[in-house]
């Protein structure tokens, strides 16, 4: 069984940590993809991070990823907002796509509102900040693995009265 997760970044996350920094926070990529790869590994996961400022390398890698993946984290940056191939190639897919984004697109510009993505993909998690990472890797194990893969809560012992 494939147990590849594809981590996808678009352009200029390459610049996290010193990008807008009060709207995409302070970790670097390479931290918030040191601690994926920490995660998945803990999870039975191999933990692929993969980020281009191009477009077509991302298409490519999407294409690739439907025999060799078993689901798709994805944050297409501004391709979010203009891409129809990068649409078309997830579209193509018949994996687990998660889409995620560091900041709350809803809440900021008209122009980021909208997200070709969003209709094609299994689910969205935005405006958590680095931290969506995490969350999103916790919601692939349970898609690939289904809910009992899920962390148990911790069961407290009964005290006697
Ligand atoms: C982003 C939001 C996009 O609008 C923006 O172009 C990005 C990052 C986010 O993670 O919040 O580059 O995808």
């Amino acid at each position: 069984m494939k147990r590849k997760i594809l981590v996808l970044n678009g352009p200029n996350l390459n610049m996290l940590g010193t990008r807008q920094p009060e709207i995409y926070g302070h970790d670097t990529l390479a931290d918030i993809e040191g601690r994926l790869r920490k995660q998945g590994k803990a999870r039975g996961l191999d933990v692929d991070c993969r980020q281009s400022n191009h477009e077509g390398e991302l298409v490519t890698w999407i294409q690739e990823a439907r025999t060799t993946c078993a689901g798709i984290i994805i944050n297409p940056g501004a391709y979010t907002h203009t891409s129809v191939a990068i649409r078309d190639a997830l579209a193509a897919c018949d994996l687990p796509i998660i889409e995620l984004h560091l900041s709350n697109i809803h809440k900021r510009e008209e122009f980021r509102h909208h997200s070709y993505m969003t209709a094609v993909v299994t689910g969205t998690i935005l405006g958590f900040g680095a931290y969506g990472y995490e969350l999103a890797l916790e919601a692939m194990v349970r898609l690939v693995d289904g809910p009992a893969a899920a962390p148990k809560p911790k069961t407290r012992s009964r005290r006697k009265k």
